[in-house]
């Protein structure tokens, strides 16, 4: 089985949920307490041994590429004024040289459409997918509870979750082949499924351990719920050619595409920072 080495994170969308401030900031780079969502992201990918990030990114987001390089007046001012410890968390950040690639998706035409651009940086090997609004607070980081679930069974592994009561119309949903631990074999999946129709309570979350073949079906894959280019379609028909299995990771899923959700993920990691904890519950109290 070849590892799991590179990862696709699909950075190309409006983020219509969290406008305005998604306006001009990509809203993968809004601020989760002191640094932004994918600064968390990066961090999961590696603890899971991804060597290489491919974003697939949009108009307006070249914050990103900036944000994971030098700033060398910055870097310089830190150094003369002291702050070697603020210093040190920025320069530990930076990518090594080469550790990833940026692609541009010239239309958001659906997160499928966004994978497909990765092709060929991909190549022919088994990858990851993290969705970066998705930040998963784990133990174990949420992707290397994964990439161990995918070394047990190969194939193609989807993480899930409970979803909401009433909210399953809003996700791509799966159906198991009965349910035993945190690791099940899939029968199928659906895209926004219409009210009362949902095989599982099950919804797909955000990481994605994938095998190349995939290209081939998106390559060719038209338009599916919401007039989008859906993942979740190609994933069901590759469904037919190879394995997959449904993973439930330990840990705590925070939406940061969303108002609220960025909101709860502030509030939690305020909340367990070293630094700030205490202030944090303080001023959270008062708030209250
Ligand atoms: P979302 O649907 O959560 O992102 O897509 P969005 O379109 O930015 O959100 P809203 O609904 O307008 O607020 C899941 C992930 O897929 C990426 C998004 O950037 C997000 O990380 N994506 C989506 C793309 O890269 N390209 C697309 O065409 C669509």
């Amino acid at each position: 089985m070849k590892p799991v080495r590179k990862a696709v994170l699909p950075v190309a969308g409006m983020g219509t949920r969290v406008l305005p401030g998604a306006k001009t900031t990509p809203k993968e780079m809004l601020n989760v307490v002191d640094r932004p969502i994918l600064s968390y992201i990066i961090a999961e990918g590696r603890a899971a041994g991804i060597e290489h990030f491919v974003f697939v990114t949009g108009r307006g987001k070249g914050a990103i590429e900036d944000y994971f390089d030098h700033h060398p007046e910055l870097e310089a001012q830190l150094e003369a004024k002291g702050k070697l410890d603020l210093l040190a968390d920025i320069q530990g950040e930076l990518p090594r040289p080469g550790e990833m690639s940026f692609v541009r998706q010239m239309a958001p035409l659906g997160l499928g459409h966004a994978v497909w651009c990765a092709r060929d940086i991909i190549g022919d090997e088994p990858f990851a997918v993290m969705l970066p609004d998705m930040l998963m607070a784990a133990d174990v980081p949420a992707l290397k509870q994964t990439v161990d679930a995918y070394n047990t069974v190969g194939g193609n592994v989807v993480v899930v979750e409970q979803c909401p009561e009433g909210q399953a119309h809003k996700y791509g949903i799966v159906a198991l082949d009965g349910q035993a631990g945190r690791l099940n074999r899939m029968t199928g999946m659906v895209e926004k499924p219409a009210p009362g129709t949902e095989p599982s309570n099950l919804f797909i979350s955000g990481r994605y351990i994938l095998q190349p073949e995939i290209f081939a079906l998106l390559a060719e894959q038209g338009k599916g719920a919401g007039g989008e280019i859906q993942l979740t379609d190609a994933m069901a028909r590759l469904m037919a050619l190879e394995p997959f299995h449904a993973f439930e990771y330990d840990g705590v899923t925070y939406d940061c595409g969303d108002k609220i959700g960025l909101l709860r993920a502030n509030v939690a990691f305020a909340l367990k920072h070293p630094d700030l904890a205490d202030a944090a519950r303080a001023a959270i109290t008062a708030l209250l």
